[in-house]
């Protein structure tokens, strides 16, 4: 007899604390969910009458749309509270906002928070799911799952392969939701950056650390760029724009060095001519798109596991 799976948690936080069996569940079911969304009629009524809200307190494009998307194609109904027009203005607590929207019946929370631990905070409090979509410098998981999906797609398996994560580690939730998961899968991990931007002890996660791009990436199987956190940076910790960009931007020059294989990555919002030249961005090697279109299947995947699927196998 086939045994039921699902996911041991209510919530999904972060990917630190899943299991390599739960990471596999989610990539395997993203893989049935982007057949879905490929239909005529990208729609199934497996969520029907479930209630999701998303509450985000920092911006976002790609991460807002895609869950709301994710949501349409399992027919749930989807709320966004606006922030700015919402009771958070008048100083409302996080646990407060989340006791009352689960009073109505809000089945799931997707929450951004600058504060790292916000998402964590509300899944204590209450017994809808909550998704982190990204909560200060810690963890970003559905990029990160996003990111995995996307590497298989490409390359198989991420299994003994180099993926060398080049920018702003010490503000990148996506840097620590990437390590995490392509450690469990077992990927060679090598953090790039300038020591200002690398964090205290990253190396303890199982990481090797450099800090020169060119001494790494003639051997990297994937190249993931990170933005350039002007927005988290209290203050100036590189002396400029140009000096960045000449030492760790990845541009054509850089980029003859690179195996005529290798993936290069985003997770977006991209800062053009800073850490990647437009050139390389839109060049033969990127998946940065392909990247934003996975995410519509990943977080489908993640809504049907937390909230009503269950695969068997
Ligand atoms: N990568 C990412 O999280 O993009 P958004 O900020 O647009 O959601």
């Amino acid at each position: 007899m086939n045994k039921v799976k699902g996911l041991k948690s209510k919530d999904l936080l972060g990917l630190k604390d899943l299991s390599l069996e739960e990471i596999k569940l989610i990539l395997n079911t993203a893989h049935s969910m982007k057949e879905v969304i490929a239909r005529p009629i990208p729609k199934v009524p497996t969520l029907l009458g479930k209630h999701i809200v998303t509450l985000f307190y920092e911006p976002s494009t790609r991460t807002r749309t895609s869950f709301n998307m994710a949501a349409k194609v399992l027919s749930a109904n989807v709320t966004n509270v606006a922030l700015s027009s919402s009771s958070v203005a008048k100083g409302e607590t996080l646990i407060d906002t989340v006791k009352n929207l689960e009073v109505m019946g809000v089945d799931c929370l997707i929450i951004r928070h600058s504060m790292g631990g916000a998402p964590q905070l509300a899944a204590r409090n209450c017994n809808a799911s909550v998704i982190n979509a990204g909560d200060g410098f810690n963890e970003h998981p559905t990029q990160g799952l996003l990111d995995i999906f996307t590497m298989l797609e490409k390359k198989k398996t991420v299994k003994g392969k180099k993926v060398i994560i080049v920018g702003d580690i010490a503000h990148s939730r996506v840097a620590r939701s990437n390590i995490w998961g392509l450690k469990k899968l077992g990927a060679e991990i090598v953090v790039v950056g300038p020591p200002t931007l690398m964090p205290k002890a990253i190396e303890k996660l199982g990481v090797k650390v450099s800090y020169k791009l060119d001494d790494e990436i003639k051997d990297a199987d994937f190249i993931n760029v990170l933005r350039i956190q002007k927005e988290r940076m209290e203050k100036n910790l590189f002396p400029s724009i140009e000096e960045y960009a000449e030492l760790f931007g990845l541009n054509a020059e850089r980029m003859k060095k690179a195996k005529k294989d290798v993936i290069v990555m985003h997770p977006g919002p991209i800062n053009r001519g800073v850490e990647i030249t437009s050139e390389v961005a839109d060049g033969p090697y990127n998946v940065i798109l392909e990247q934003v279109t996975n995410g519509v299947a990943v977080r489908t995947a993640i809504l049907f596991l937390l909230l009503g699927g269950k695969t068997s196998g």
